[in-house]
């Protein structure tokens, strides 16, 4: 049984696996209608969504599967129960675990006691699917994965790491450009790093925002994470230098821009990149469909 925790549990060719049965869904998605007939998941979320939350439960449904949706926004996981015994529970129904979740203890402990693969959906520490849309769109709209620099600038965050993470595996180059004390988790660094190195590839942190020059792809995300109830305008000062505006994306060179989303616009991203023509932003969105659909579909039916 297969996990998808933290995205270092897939070899390159796992990865190139996923994204190829993503964009082969995506293309005729027919022939994948009876894929998870008569399956089903529990999609459990402690956090808000729109993109992860609607993509899942479509992809279940586009499989022939079901996915059963758990409202955990007013009662954290282990509150009313263990999260032990929540797993051993939902394991007796459903064939998978979704979980957007505060810590990412919390999914691990799911794994541990259940018996059915486990999803990541976004945690303190990652966001392994939404890494996959975003390099299935950067092959999409760049033609190869391999090679590609790849600018992240702003918050270190879970999307930062998880950028790092399937960067590192499928070959990509990702310098992530951050205020000091705002870099990305030094132990995912680390293993990205080896992992990179083996692969003929570099992670790095950068604090100068003068040295985004040269890259194929500037990406970022909020300033304030979600569940951080910091006002956006109480950071504005320590991240305006690396505002994704017009004058950041000329002086990288960048031929496109992606935004995990939810944007909030005039901080992080101007409304001129948001929609201007290298942004990417809503194929990355539509992307988490096709890519949940061929996780589900992996880990299900392995
Ligand atoms: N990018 C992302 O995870 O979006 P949601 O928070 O809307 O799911």
């Amino acid at each position: 049984m297969r996990h998808l925790l933290t995205g270092f549990e897939f070899s390159q060719d796992e990865y190139l696996d996923i994204l190829e049965t993503a964009s082969a869904m995506k293309k005729d998605p027919a022939k994948f209608r009876q894929e998870l007939a008569g399956r089903s998941g529990a999609i459990m979320f402690e956090k808000p969504s729109l993109r992860t939350r609607t993509t899942f439960e479509l992809a279940f449904y586009r499989l022939g599967g079901h996915g059963v949706y758990l409202d955990l926004q007013n009662g954290e996981l282990g509150k009313r129960e263990t999260i032990a015994d929540y797993s051993r529970n939902l394991c007796r129904w459903v064939d998978c675990l979704v979980g957007r979740v505060f810590s990412q203890r919390t999914l691990e402990e799911l794994a541990q006691y259940g018996s059915v693969p486990v999803i990541n959906a976004l945690s303190d520490l990652y966001h392994p699917a939404q890494a996959m849309a975003d390099y299935m769109t950067i092959q999409e709209h760049l033609g190869k994965i391999k090679g590609v620099k790849v600018a992240y600038v702003g918050d270190g965050n879970n999307v930062t790491n998880s950028l790092f993470v399937a960067g590192a595996i499928l070959g990509a180059n990702v310098t992530s450009f951050n205020p000091e004390n705002c870099t990305p988790d030094a132990v995912v660094f680390s293993k990205a790093s080896e992992i990179a190195r083996k692969n003929g590839c570099t992670i790095a942190v950068e604090n100068d925002i003068s040295k985004l020059k040269d890259f194929d792809v500037v990406y970022t995300d909020t300033w304030v994470s979600m569940g951080d109830n910091t006002p956006l305008d109480a950071v504005r000062k320590k991240f305006n230098p690396y505002q994704v505006n017009k004058d950041l994306v000329d002086q990288s060179g960048a031929q496109i821009v992606m935004h995990c989303l939810p944007a909030h616009r005039g901080y992080e991203i101007t409304d001129e990149v948001m929609d201007g023509n290298k942004s990417v932003v809503f194929d990355e969105a539509e992307n988490r469909l096709h890519i949940h659909m061929a996780v589900l579909a992996k880990l299900i039916n392995a």
